[in-house]
């Protein structure tokens, strides 16, 4: 199977035919519990927690689109957020991308924090900066690359360079790319994490989330949380998964295709100020993301000014709906700083730069001509 290319692994890893009745999907398993053999002894299953087929299955099917050791499915992207630190102790600090999914940073301040890990977050396109940052109980850097929303890239390859000589491990959000256009174990990490609610999903009807480990004491580990925690994904909504990451590659070409074209759409518009988009020369990481992904990707954000226009314009669109989450077929635009990032204080938003006119687009699989339109017509209205 290893050999195979993304698109063919995409189709068939983890999704081979039922060995008991030869059903070409993967059968979802509703089941809590596993009838045992004897004392100690079972088909490979127990307790749904510990384990379930389904499960195994999009696990599988993960850890091979991501080239590492071993998947784990968790129920939400913060559920694998929360996995990545959940084995951490007391004094144990943390280095985390300074402008990311809001989330997160709840995650991190208003929980893991009270746990006594410390948790700072660096400016990661600093790469002094996160040199300085290790100290010798640092446990795990942090990436999210791109950001959410401001699309700010952090240069994995190098990052990892720098924990590694200190013996940290380094774990990316691979959210936004996808495991199509990133591939963050290649460029040495060490895990990665996904919101599989997005891009992997496709679809908007089910939230999700992954690690992939690169090393067997990652799935120690993880099957630990796992089954100590309980935070893990529904058989369904695995099997909603798996269906999404077979239509994968095709569903990223387009998404691929329309986003450049909104963005170059969007660059030469008047009312479109501080537009991130990677995939336009302008970019100030333009070179890293060419360097380091395999497209740009559909996720971008621009400013209209103040909260007032980014109301009038989520307002007049049309196609595009004002909807919080990404990585869907259909277009979504939302105002970060009242949805994603509601969460965090006006300092903390201003501190890295989500503004109140601030706009996130997760451009959809539609017509691009549909898109454009229908952006045209809403910012004619701000
Ligand atoms: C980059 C990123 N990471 C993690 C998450 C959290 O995922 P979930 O909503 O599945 O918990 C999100 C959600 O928007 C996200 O955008």
């Amino acid at each position: 199977m290893s050999d195979l290319k993304f698109a063919t692994l995409a189709v068939h890893a983890g999704q081979e035919p039922d060995p008991l009745t030869g059903a070409v999907n993967v059968p979802v398993y509703l089941s809590s519990t596993f009838e045992l053999t004897g004392i100690g002894t079972d088909k490979g299953w127990d307790y749904s927690r510990a384990g379930n087929p389904t499960r195994d299955r999009v696990e599988l099917a993960l850890a091979k689109l991501e080239g590492g050791h071993s998947g784990h499915a968790f129920a939400s992207g913060m559920a694998a957020i929360y996995a990545l630190v959940a084995t951490l102790h007391a004094g144990d600090h943390v280095i985390c991308s300074h402008n990311v999914y809001g989330g997160t940073v709840r995650l991190f301040n208003m929980i893991v924090r009270h746990y006594g890990i410390e948790i700072q977050y660096v400016d990661m396109s600093d790469l002094e900066a996160v040199a300085a940052a290790i100290r010798p109980n640092t446990r795990l850097v942090h990436i999210e690359t791109p950001t959410n929303p401001l699309m700010v890239l952090t240069d994995i390859a190098a990052v990892c360079q720098i924990a590694h000589a200190r013996g940290v491990e380094v774990s990316v959000d691979n959210t936004f790319m996808s495991p199509v256009l990133q591939s963050p174990l290649q460029l040495g990490a060490d895990i990665v994490m996904h919101s599989t609610t997005k891009f992997l999903n496709g679809h908007s009807d089910g939230l999700g989330g992954a690690l992939v480990g690169s090393r067997p004491e990652h799935k120690a580990r993880f099957m630990l949380v796992q089954k100590a925690a309980g935070g893990i994904m529904s058989p369904f909504e695995c099997f909603l998964v798996l269906r999404g990451i077979r239509t994968l590659p095709l569903r990223m070409k387009q998404h691929e295709e329309n986003g450049r074209a909104v963005a170059e759409f969007l660059s030469t518009h008047p009312k479109v100020k501080r537009l991130a988009y990677p995939g336009l020369k302008s970019h100030p990481q333009h070179e890293l993301a060419a360097r380091q992904q395999r497209g740009f990707g559909s996720m971008l954000s621009f400013d209209l000014g103040t909260r007032d226009a980014a109301g009038r314009f989520l307002a007049a669109i049309r196609v595009f709906l004002n909807a919080e989450s990404l990585g869907g077929v259909e277009s979504l635009a939302s105002h970060s700083a009242s949805t994603t990032h509601a969460s965090l204080t006006d300092a903390e938003r201003e501190a890295v730069g989500i503004t109140d006119g601030l706009v996130r687009l997760s451009v959809g699989i539609e017509d691009k001509e549909d898109l454009i339109a229908d952006l045209a017509q809403a910012l004619a209205k701000v």
